[in-house]
């Protein structure tokens, strides 16, 4: 039987701020997602850089660039695309962040991710 959608928060609430962040149940390990509208769509990642394993607001209270264009990791600034978590700065290029499965229904943004608890 599938799992019931995981509720996150309104579709609303998302659009008032820059991101979520907020602790998940990820292939039975603690872990955190971070989640966001961009562009009108709502996209969700695990939370953490693939550079050095650290979380992309771990040293600032942000995980978009000054142009709102790219997800940056706050610790050494490697830049990602936001609408599929591809890392655009060298080392890491083309590596992708863990991206979360989501949906949107009546107003409100849920998990739909089979790993997601
Ligand atoms: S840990 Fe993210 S850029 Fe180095």
């Amino acid at each position: 039987m599938p799992k019931p959608p995981k509720p996150i928060c309104t579709r609303a609430e998302l659009e008032a701020i820059q991101y979520l962040a907020m602790p998940i149940q990820y292939k039975n390990q603690a872990d955190t997602a971070v989640v966001f509208i961009f562009d009108g769509h709502a996209y969700a990642y695990i939370n953490r850089c693939m550079h050095m394993q650290k979380p992309l607001n771990c040293e600032q209270d942000a995980i978009f660039d000054d142009s709102l264009k790219f997800l940056r990791c706050s610790m050494h600034g490697f830049v990602f695309d936001p609408t599929t978590g591809t890392c655009l700065s060298p080392v890491c290029y083309g590596q992708k962040l863990q991206a979360l499965r989501i949906s949107e229904m009546d107003g409100a943004v849920y998990f739909t991710d089979k790993h997601v608890d």
